[in-house]
């Protein structure tokens, strides 16, 4: 069986699951809830000067018959008492030597960074997480996104931090920013031992059409919040491959965003994340799912041969580069499995309405469409010359596996875009004729 323990910044962890910084590590007794469900690591809910809530603070995107695609809240840091938190950490750390406790701080001053961060070290805390991505309430107190979203102010307070660092300290990141990776240079600048992203994405959910406010309602009103779930996944994705894939920065990345079952925590391991965490999935699920996560991600290593964990950590970071080094002589095409189609056409009104109107309606007589399958219409027939391989058709079609995209040789070398204005350039060829 693969071994699922990491080394993040010289902390050791039993696997890479962590509790993110939220409602479910709020308390010393959901800590030690998610360590017996097997969670490797919690960051505590952010300790800061307590505030104040309101009712309502959540909502969400559903689509169709899934709940909670995408997670919205306006909710603040701890509203607990700096010192309650701090004596549950040390009691967790007691009862949980072998686990990973991060004390996740927001506060405003350096004599305030170091009377937490010295706190924080005294509890017995592994690590500080610094909350500098939390874009609402906090950022209009010069705190949380106001931070991340300034280079200068993420070095100016990360170096407070490490003036007195006896721990490793994890910079948390906001991807309200047009590019993270300034961010994260700042933080590796200043002498951060280790980034973590995303926090929440800036968005309102929906409008209430009753009272013309927005969810969630606080007496009439409402206010932008910050975005998880599912659907930030793709976002975190790339905001993790940027900073992986920046030449020069080498600290570990926590990953984090839409983080719910064992392949989401693959892909972030395969782009560059040391260790995983996860916050909307367990509000959503409970801590059991961590069980399936582990025993999920073990498999797949096992299938693969891997020994470790750490065998995959940034293994797809190189397949992912700038656009004009793509293969622009590459070809591949859809094809239609008629023993799988339902006829259903929602290829066809794809293609014809909104792609590239090479998907004929044929007589299905003659096409051996599965028993019980033969639909009373005419069926999809791709016209594969004209086809330009964008992949709409297979993207829209109900049936898994029905249409396939598949490689087509080309006699043509490999030419990317740069190549392509070089060889131009250099009047090695002429140009390629546009599309009729
Ligand atoms: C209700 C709620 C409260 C949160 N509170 C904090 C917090 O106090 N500190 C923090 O750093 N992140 C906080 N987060 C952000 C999460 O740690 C995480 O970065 C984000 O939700 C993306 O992960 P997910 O998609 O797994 O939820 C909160 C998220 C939610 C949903
Ligand atoms: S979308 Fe799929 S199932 Fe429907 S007609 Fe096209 S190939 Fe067949
Ligand atoms: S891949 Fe695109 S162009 Fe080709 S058949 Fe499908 S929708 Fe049409």
């Amino acid at each position: 069986m693969a071994d699922l323990s990491v080394d993040f910044a010289g902390i050791r962890s039993p696997n890479p699951f962590w509790v993110a910084s939220g409602p479910p590590a709020n308390t010393g007794y959901q800590a030690n809830r998610a360590f017996e469900a097997g969670w490797g690591g919690v960051v505590w809910k952010t300790i800061g000067d307590p505030i104040v809530n309101t009712a309502s603070r959540y909502s969400a995107m559903h689509l169709g018959n899934t709940r909670i695609a995408g997670f919205n809240n306006i909710e603040l840091i701890s509203d607990r008492a700096p010192e309650t938190n701090f004596e549950e950490i040390a009691e967790v750390k007691r009862r949980w030597p072998d686990r990973v406790v991060v004390a996740s701080l927001m506060t405003d001053t350096r004599k305030n960074w170091h009377d937490y961060m010295k706190r924080s070290t005294d509890c017995g805390s592994d690590a500080v997480e610094l909350n500098f991505g939390c874009p609402h309430g906090m950022c209009e107190r010069g705190m949380g996104s106001a931070v991340g979203q300034n280079p200068e102010v993420i070095e100016t307070i990360v170096g407070w931090v490490m003036e007195v660092a006896e721990i490793p300290v994890i910079v948390k990141l906001t991807p309200n920013i047009t590019s993270v990776k300034h961010a994260a240079r700042a933080a590796k600048n200043a002498g951060a031992d280790a980034i973590s992203l995303i926090n929440t994405i800036n968005s309102i959910t929906q409008v209430n059409l009753d009272t013309f406010a927005p969810e969630p309602l606080v007496d009439g009103k409402s206010t932008h919040g910050g975005y998880c779930g599912p659907a930030v996944k793709p976002i975190a994705l790339n905001m993790l491959h940027e900073c992986a894939a920046d030449p020069g920065f080498d600290l570990p990345i926590s990953g984090i965003g839409g983080i719910s079952n064992w392949r989401d925590a693959a892909e972030f391991l395969a782009l560059g994340s040391t260790s995983l965490q996860v916050c909307t999935a367990i509000m959503h699920y409970g801590f059991r799912i961590v069980e399936d996560m582990k025993e999920g991600l073990s498999d797949y290593l096992d299938a693969r041969g891997c020994a470790s964990v750490t065998d995959i950590i940034g293994k797809a970071v190189p397949n992912v580069g700038e656009w004009q080094n793509l293969n622009l002589n590459y070809k591949r095409v859809a094809r239609i499995d008629y023993d799988k189609c339902i006829g259903c056409n929602l290829c066809y009104v794809a293609c014809e309405d909104g792609a590239h109107q090479c998907i004929d309606l044929i007589d299905p007589a003659g096409y051996g469409l599965g028993p019980g399958r033969v639909p009373e219409k005419f069926i999809p027939q791709v016209r594969e010359a004209d086809c330009v391989g964008c992949n709409l058709c297979s993207l829209v079609c109900p049936v898994d596996d029905c249409i396939d995209m598949v490689e087509l040789r080309s006699e043509k070398q490999p030419m990317s875009w740069k190549e392509y204005q070089k060889r131009l350039a250099d009047g090695d060829m002429d140009p390629i004729p546009a599309h009729p």
